[in-house]
């Protein structure tokens, strides 16, 4: 058996294997946000596949301006924690540990319940068009630069909602921080456009950041699995770069570390892309090489090179996005030495909900 298959100590929580399912944005909850039974049969199915650690898809965090997308989930209310509740309950009886990813969706903003008007860090809207796969919507609204009240909201919106989560029983907490989310617009030179503390220099890139990782710290108490995803990129400009570069990379790290995060989660095309703006490293070996905090790497993982990843970055996580979705029992095949599909984008078409893949697995016996 592989090391990759070896239980792993991740701060408090040993796991039995290397191997996370990544979050993935399924569009599936009710209207209200409230995730259900679909939901449900969809996350035990990665942990009745072995996955030692599931990260939810991106959950929104106040009634405000945080939902980014039509039957996104929430975590802000009783119905919608009720219904984590029992998602919680199906993955632990398979033997897996849940942690859900808190996510404000800033200006890559599609359809939300409470508001038609997005809001970011500055009058902003991203690059390219909307995502097709979760939502009609053709053009990006631009959203209207948040005052200090409204930053204060999404700050209390992540609050209320780790705290939330940790009462669901959810074993952590991964704050969205990448992908061109609203964390991440505050640390993008394209996005945040601001010149007040939160905008300029890196380190006032960085506030909001850190302010929200310190609230969900607060929330939660010392002893509860806290982390944050960071990328450069983001899912219409998968290319754009930090100016500060790999040195401005490991400064968000340690800042993050700083803060009371417990780990980082790295993201990007593939774990090992040299992308930095000049140098070799990527954003796994940067923060590889931060002391104090733990790592999950994401990024092109699959059967062929897990366990030089494994190797690579010891004591780390690996988190699988597509090749899970091909294969929900992506780490029971390894275990047996079984064949791993490839993704078949049609699975998630026209909309990447879960409904659309049961039918595809359907039409295709798999
Ligand atoms: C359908 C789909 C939905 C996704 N939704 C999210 C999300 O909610 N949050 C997030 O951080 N990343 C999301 N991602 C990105 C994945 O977590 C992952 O980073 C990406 O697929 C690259 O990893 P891979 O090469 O293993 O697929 C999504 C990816 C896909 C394919």
């Amino acid at each position: 058996m592989s090391d990759t298959m070896q239980a792993v100590d991740f701060r408090s929580i040993r796991f039995p294997n290397r191997f996370a399912l990544a979050p993935m944005t399924r569009t599936s909850a009710g209207a209200d946000g409230t995730p259900n039974a679909l939901m449900a049969d969809h996350y035990e199915r990665y942990a009745q596949g072995g996955f030692g650690l599931v990260i939810t898809e991106g959950t929104y965090t106040d009634d405000k301006a945080s939902q980014g997308y039509a039957n996104q989930p929430g975590i802000i209310n009783d119905s919608h924690v009720e219904g984590w509740k029992t998602i919680i309950d199906r993955v632990h009886a398979a033997g897996s540990r849940i942690f859900v990813q808190l996510m404000h969706a800033g200006a890559q903003f599609q359809a939300n319940r409470y508001t038609d008007q997005p809001l970011g860090p500055s009058e902003v809207a991203p690059k390219g068009a909307p995502l097709g796969l979760y939502g009609d919507q053709q053009t990006w609204r631009v959203p209207s630069t948040m005052n200090d009240s409204d930053i204060q909201t999404v700050i209390d919106g992540f609050a209320r909602s780790a705290a939330n989560a940790k009462a669901a029983g959810f074993d952590g907490i991964e704050i969205h921080g990448a992908n061109g989310y609203l964390l991440n617009q505050f640390l993008s030179t394209y996005f945040n456009r601001r010149n007040d503390n939160y905008g300029g220099t890196l380190e006032n890139r960085l506030h909001l950041v850190v302010d929200v990782v310190r609230a969900v710290r607060k929330a939660v108490g010392d002893d509860y699995p806290v982390g944050i995803r960071l990328s450069q990129g983001t899912v219409t400009d998968p290319d754009y770069q930090l100016p500060e570069g790999a040195a401005g990379f490991r400064q968000i790290v340690e800042a993050v570390r700083d803060a009371g995060a417990d780990f980082v989660h790295t993201t990007d095309g593939d774990v090992h892309r040299q992308h930095f703006v000049s140098g070799d490293e990527s954003l796994a070996s940067v923060a590889a090489t931060v002391e104090g905090i733990d790592l999950i790497v994401n990024g092109g993982i699959e059967e062929t090179n897990h366990q030089d990843i494994a190797n690579r970055f010891p004591g780390t996580l690996l988190a699988v996005g597509k090749k899970a979705l091909a294969n929900p029992d992506f780490v029971q095949r390894l275990k047996d030495g079984k064949e791993i599909a490839e993704l078949d984008f049609q699975m998630l078409l026209p909309k990447a909900t879960i409904t659309n893949e049961l039918a595809w697995r359907e039409q295709n016996g798999s």
